[in-house]
């Protein structure tokens, strides 16, 4: 019985790592890079989601899209990014942030 727990046990983190592998080789993660790390996160994400998911949040977020909280700085592949919303765009005009800035909880 132990060893058929064991051997469960490790199944999981050899299905997980496969998983990793498949998504890594499939290119289905994108790299989000933290002033002290990166991570990968499965396309779809939005960057408060990875931010939460990471234990690295921005803010305490209170009014998604709307109060500003949770803009970041983009320093790197902003050209495969998809443009921002309106109501991103509005929001970041409105607080008169840079080029580079946007919403994580939009982007
Ligand atoms: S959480 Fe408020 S604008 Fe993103």
């Amino acid at each position: 019985m132990l060893l058929a727990w064991l051997a469960l046990i490790g199944a999981v983190f050899g299905a997980r790592a496969l998983r990793g592998w498949v998504q890594r080789q499939r290119r289905l993660l994108v790299a989000i890079g933290y002033p002290r790390r990166t991570v990968d996160v499965p396309r779809g994400w939005s960057v408060l989601e990875a931010s939460r998911g990471f234990g690295t949040p921005p803010v305490d977020v209170r009014r998604p899209g709307r109060c500003s909280t949770c803009r970041v700085r983009v320093v790197e592949g902003a050209a495969d990014l998809p443009p921002p919303s309106a109501h991103e765009r509005r929001t970041l005009e409105r607080i008169g942030a840079g080029m580079d800035a946007r919403l994580a909880c939009q982007l």
